[in-house]
């Protein structure tokens, strides 16, 4: 067994428990001042004040890491990425800059459906590289479990490709990684005006294959005016979960369409974006304890509103947050951004912004009683940071102040 303890530190940022926190209690993050982690293996024996841990066990069986006085804390969680994809989208960018609108360029054929015709001509091999080193960089910033999507195929044929690439970079890369199926992201130029048709496509020929093949964990859908309504969304997120799927949403990103209240109908884990989300939309993931994952990358790359954690976290919401890395509305795999936003401009505390990157997130991706916390039992996912406390986090703005990223017990980043 190899036994490492982390000493030195001035605080060890647990946010601990095993369950989502909600409301109020985001800000409960569980700071020890000069605490102390235990580990042996891959996964946390225990944490305490380093005086009281240093008592109960023998330090010369212990390979000690030097904290240098600063602070410990989970590894962050981007539960909601698209990591794999072919060919980039940097002129629609450029157009976005000019005052087109992003789903309009979407209608013209660009967009996710530009996407989509990069990735089908990619081959496994090239779509397996270049997530590798998305998550390669994503590592740097402190990233220690991802959830990545399908979506970029539509067809059956790419849409499996897609998965299985995730499946084969997961082989040799350290970072967990959690699948999901979203198939019905875009309506392909063949099925516009048919979407239904699509919808059963997806049901009867994509989804039984992912399923027989244990290609994903999550079903996804994008559910938005122009693209896929709630009845549309209902019918096939309730087959994904019939097959055993646990469920995820676009939800009322652009226009509010009730994607919210549909996502705590079906008991789905989580509801993305949320920029429109109504009063009730709000109610109803508060009671039914729908993760409400927030991604302000989006809204500032596209000059939208911003999603109001605010107000769903005074509202008892369990809100996460996460970078929505994609080619198209969210190119950003940066954890600092994604915390400068929080910070600035939804008003979320420090504490707050902790809970939404560890153990919220873990919850959205349904990994809460393994890791996103520093408490025994869970995997030995944590971050040494340059500062001595969690609050240069959103104080250092826009910059990584991750040092060392320990994962599954290894030290595999020193920035
Ligand atoms: O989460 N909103 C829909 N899907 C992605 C964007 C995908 C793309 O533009 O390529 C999102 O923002
Ligand atoms: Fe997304």
């Amino acid at each position: 067994m190899i036994k490492k303890i982390i000493l030195n530190t001035s605080e060890v940022v647990t946010c601990s428990g095993y369950e989502p926190k909600y409301g109020k209690d985001m800000s409960n993050i569980g700071v020890i001042e000069k605490g102390a982690v235990v580990i042996e293996d891959d996964k946390i024996k225990a944490v305490g004040k380093e005086e009281d841990i240093l008592k109960k066990i023998n330090k010369k069986e212990y390979e000690v890491i030097d904290a240098d006085g600063k602070s410990v804390m989970p590894g962050f969680i981007d539960s909601h990425t698209h990591f794999v994809f072919g060919g980039y989208r940097e002129e629609e960018f450029s157009w976005r800059l000019r005052g087109d609108n992003y789903m309009d360029i979407m209608r013209r054929g660009g967009g996710i459906i530009s996407t989509v015709k990069s990735t089908r001509q990619a081959s496994l091999e090239e779509l397996v590289e270049s997530g590798r080193k998305r998550l390669d960089s994503m590592l740097k910033f402190g990233v220690t479990t991802v959830e990545g999507k399908s979506g970029y195929g539509l067809d059956l044929e790419t849409e499996i490709k897609q998965l299985k690439a995730m499946k084969e970079i997961q082989k040799d890369h350290p970072i967990d990684i959690a699948v999901t199926f979203l198939g019905p992201h875009a309506v392909p130029e063949k099925y516009k005006g048919k979407e239904d048709e699509f919808i059963d496509f997806q049901i009867e020929k994509v989804l039984p294959k992912v399923v027989e093949n244990n290609l994903a964990e999550f079903a996804d859908i994008f559910c938005e005016e122009g693209v896929f309504d709630i009845k549309q969304s209902r019918k096939f997120l309730s087959k994904a979960k019939e097959m055993g799927l646990k469920l995820k949403l676009h939800a009322d990103e652009i226009v509010q369409l009730g994607g919210a209240e549909l996502a705590a109908e079906l008991g789905a884990i989580s509801a993305d974006h949320l920029l429109q989300v109504s009063d009730k939309g709000i109610k109803d993931m508060a009671e039914k304890g729908v993760i409400s994952t927030l991604l302000p990358g989006t809204a500032f790359c596209l000059k939208e509103k911003y999603a109001d954690g605010r107000k769903m976290i005074d509202r008892g919401c369990a809100v996460a947050l996460a970078t929505d890395l994609n080619p198209g509305s969210s190119f950003t795999n940066s954890i600092p951004l994604i915390i400068a936003l929080a910070a600035l401009y939804m008003n979320l505390s420090p504490e707050e912004i902790v809970t939404a990157l560890t153990i919220n997130s873990a919850a959205a991706i349904d990994r809460v009683s393994e890791t996103g916390s520093i408490d025994p039992g869970k995997k030995a996912d944590i971050l040494i940071l340059d500062y001595p406390s969690y609050k240069f986090l959103p104080y250092h703005v826009g910059v990584n102040i991750v040092k060392t990223v320990i994962k599954d017990g290894q030290i595999v980043q020193e920035n």
